[in-house]
């Protein structure tokens, strides 16, 4: 199998304001001169700060320069209804209904599932989207899955994000060890770039765009690296073997 190459934001955070914008613009304007080497580009939540539908809309158009396509997932801070119609095209969200969705892109099944609770910061994958990912990873073309959700199902070693990681993540580890074809473990939410398995498998939690969580005393404001650019991460999938690349735009105030 040739190579999948993933570019990997996340913790957009978009509020409306030049700061958070100006650290999107310019991790997606450097994804976009590596993307002729990509097969998608992936997001994982927290687009917007407050949920904002405007927030959605500078998001679509900012990321819509990108040559490949771009695969989101919603956030604590997103509001799936907001989130469904200004980024995925879809109107009439279910309240209380999960956004999920599986799209296969350079041979790869990525399955997008929404591990948010609305109106709580920590996380939950409901059983239909665990349902889903063990529909997916049985599909009969046996394709790679990689799943990709917000919250990060283990403890990173940060007491403010562990407090308010996946929870129940026993059940979305059985389903992962039932299906041998799952590869990957992506996700979000931390704000600092971590690497750990779950399940057994390789676990990719994204850096910040829009700040970058401090490690157990590491000097900070707010929990926050002062001054900590924007980052992203660059993922190389081949036979089965995860790759990690991790890359900050220097130049950027906090
Ligand atoms: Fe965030
Ligand atoms: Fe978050």
């Amino acid at each position: 199998m040739s190579a999948v190459v993933l570019g990997h934001l996340s913790d957009l955070h978009l509020d409306g304001g030049a700061a958070a914008r100006d650290r999107v613009e310019a991790a997606v304007a450097h994804l976009a001169r590596m993307a002729a080497g990509f097969t998608a580009v992936l997001v994982t939540g927290d687009v917007s700060d407050r949920g904002a539908a405007e927030d959605y809309e500078t998001a679509g158009a900012l990321l819509s320069s990108l040559p490949v396509p771009v695969l989101l997932v919603p956030g604590n801070h997103d509001d799936r209804a907001a989130f469904a119609s200004g980024l995925l095209g879809r109107d009439g969200h279910v309240p209380g209904a999960p956004v999920d969705q599986v799209v296969v892109a350079g041979a790869v099944r990525f399955v997008l599932l929404d591990s948010t609770v609305p109106g709580e910061p920590w996380g939950r994958l409901a059983p239909e989207s665990l349902a889903l990912l063990a529909e997916a990873a049985s599909t009969a073309d046996g394709l790679p899955t990689v799943v990709a959700f917000h919250h990060p199902p283990v403890a990173l070693g940060i007491p403010e994000i562990d407090a308010i990681r996946l929870r129940d993540a026993d059940e979305l580890a059985s389903v992962v060890r039932a299906h041998e074809r799952i590869v990957a473990v992506l996700c979000g939410h931390a704000h600092t770039a971590a690497a750990a398995t779950f399940a057994g498998r390789p676990l990719r939690v994204a850096p910040g765009v829009r700040s970058t969580a401090a490690l157990p005393g590491e000097p900070s404001v707010g929990a926050m690296v002062p001054g900590a650019p924007p980052a992203a991460a660059v993922h190389v999938l081949r036979d089965g073997d995860l790759v990690t690349h991790v890359r900050a735009f220097s130049g950027f105030p906090s």
